[in-house]
């Protein structure tokens, strides 16, 4: 294995998109950001140096960061931000790890412009479990809003209203052809008879996304870097944190055809509608050959999303086989709700807020790694509740008045012990999908259906064999997902839906796991130049 260097400088960029330009905070310039390269079992070395007027961290989205919770990224979760003028090296090793993720600044909504790929090729040695492909290409979803993102997250949060949705929805940073400008959209080049792996990352801020191309189906070959069994589709469902890789076989002779990104929203809540565009275009093509238009996912298609999910599988095979927890240590029943927060300063007292088991989760201003490593009280509690506080009919018409309380509250898993959380939507307020991402840990999502889940029948039809193994996951609208964990990693490590907007309204919580008895089951020390607050 190598060792991989990289340096990323954060700095303001200008750039011009749907004709307008504004400066926007980036890393080397670039939107989306530099691909991190790596194979199996590298070290990685990233400087990162905060030449911007904000505090910045980065998270390496996926990577588990065995022992190495200190690398992991979340503002004020595993580090205090690095601030204007400081830098601070992450140094991690992608220890089992290939496969296609992705970093992003973890605080505030800095990822809005803060993101790019992570591609980790197996070992020298290792083949991929399925054709090789003539090519690779990375394909980075994104969000573009014309307004400073910083002040469309203030309104959000301060205000407890919903946030400006975004102006457009970009494909490598291209919002597609724009009527009036020069903006032509990104172009994915083919030649006709080969085959290339398409490498497909969402880092959108807050829609989950339809992925189509005309006239070309997919095989879907691994999610979020775990391998799955192939499978064809002609729509990839792909939420904010996800990422997914698939085949593409370029099987025309000539010609360019639709690429379209999608958003999915099977609930009223306002979100950015406008298809993002892109084009494929084969080699050898003439400059206005027509383009073919591609029957694009309606807005609520939950049907499309229930049939790409239900065909993820882990590929289980003898080398990879699929290690799911048989046996349960802690089980715990998550509700995740839009929901009222009491609010001091605000006209009538409240305001829009989202919480986990009613706890909506106040950001400390200390680390919690740190304040669990050096044992420093006040900062946190570990009395996170197994269930909600009150139970109802989680997805029933509910008419009551509940508000959540706020707090910094852990849960506290042994090292080792097996962890089963069914993650269940709510109708309170706003019923909505959330792509919930866990850090630290792969799990594998056992179980999904709509309604309130019942633990007596419920668990009977969990796929213990070959569930697809992955960091996040949607939970539908109004219904539930199980996922399973072993909690074989020591630190602290977040639980959050990636809609940035639900995050920031407090849908998060933490899971704090105690160091092993055996001699590599520690959190390592922390580095010397830990950013402090
Ligand atoms: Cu991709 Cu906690 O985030």
């Amino acid at each position: 294995s190598a060792v991989r260097h990289y340096n990323f400088t954060v700095v303001m960029t200008n750039m011009t998109k749907l004709c307008a330009s504004k400066s926007i905070v980036t890393v080397n310039g670039k939107f989306p950001g530099p691909t991190l390269h790596a194979r199996e079992d590298d070290n990685v070395i990233v400087r990162v140096t905060n030449h911007v007027k904000y505090n910045v961290t980065i998270h390496w989205h996926g990577v588990r960061q065995l022992r190495t919770g200190w690398y992991d990224g979340p503002a004020y979760i595993t580090q205090c931000p690095i601030q204007p003028g400081q830098s601070y090296v992450y140094n991690f090793t992608l220890t089992g790890q290939r496969g296609t993720l992705l970093w992003h600044a973890h605080i505030s909504w800095l990822r809005a412009t803060v993101h790019g790929a992570i591609v980790i090729l197996p070992k020298r040695s290792v083949p991929y479990p399925f054709p090789k492909a003539d090519k690779e290409k990375i394909i980075v979803f994104g969000e573009w809003w014309k307004a400073d993102v910083e002040a469309v997250i203030n309104q959000a949060t301060q205000m407890g209203v919903a946030p400006n949705v975004s102006d457009a929805h970009t494909i490598n940073g291209h919002p597609g052809p724009v009527t009036n400008c020069t903006s032509q959209g990104f172009t994915l080049h083919v030649e006709s008879g080969k085959t290339y792996l398409l490498r497909i990352v969402n880092a959108a801020v807050n829609d989950e996304l339809f992925f189509k191309i005309a006239g070309h189906n997919l095989t879907v070959v691994e999610v979020d870097s775990s391998y799955t069994k192939p499978f064809k589709t002609d729509t990839i469902f792909i939420g904010p944190g996800q990422t997914t890789n698939a085949l593409l076989t370029a099987d025309k002779k000539i010609g360019k055809y639709l690429i379209t990104i999608s958003p999915f929203m099977d609930t009223i809540v306002a979100v950015n509608n406008v298809t993002g565009i892109a084009f494929l275009r084969y080699k050898g093509t003439v400059a206005f050959s027509s383009t073919t238009l591609t029957n694009v996912p309606a807005i609520n298609a939950t049907e499309v999303t229930n049939t790409f999910s239900d065909n993820l599988r882990s590929l289980n095979s003898k080398r990879y086989p699929a290690k799911v927890p048989l046996t349960v240590d802690h089980s715990l029943l998550l509700t995740m709700a839009v929901a009222v927060n009491p609010c001091a300063t605000c006209p009538n007292g409240t305001k829009v807020g989202a919480a986990m088991n009613n706890i909506s989760f106040v950001m400390p201003t200390t680390a919690l790694l740190q304040a669990h490593y050096y044992k420093i009280s006040g900062v946190f509690t570990d009395d996170f509740p197994a269930k909600p506080p009150i139970a109802f009919n989680y997805t029933g018409n509910y008419t009551g008045t509940l508000q959540t309380t706020n707090g910094t509250r852990l849960y506290r898993l042994a090292y080792n012990s097996t962890v089963q959380l069914v993650l269940q939507g709510t109708t309170v307020i706003a019923p909505e999908n959330h792509p919930t991402h866990l850090h630290g840990f792969n799990f594998f999502a056992v179980g999904k259906g709509s309604g309130n889940f019942d633990p007596n029948k419920d668990p009977q039809k969990f796929n213990l064999v070959d569930p697809v193994e992955r960091n996040t996951i949607s939970v539908p609208t109004a219904g539930w997902t199980a996922i399973r964990f072993r909690a074989d990693n020591p630190g602290v490590w977040f639980l959050h839906c990636h809609l940035e907007v639900h995050t920031s309204w407090g849908l998060k919580m933490a899971f704090v796991v105690d160091n092993g008895k055996g001699p590599n089951e520690s959190l390592i020390p922390p580095p010397s130049d830990l950013p402090t607050c």
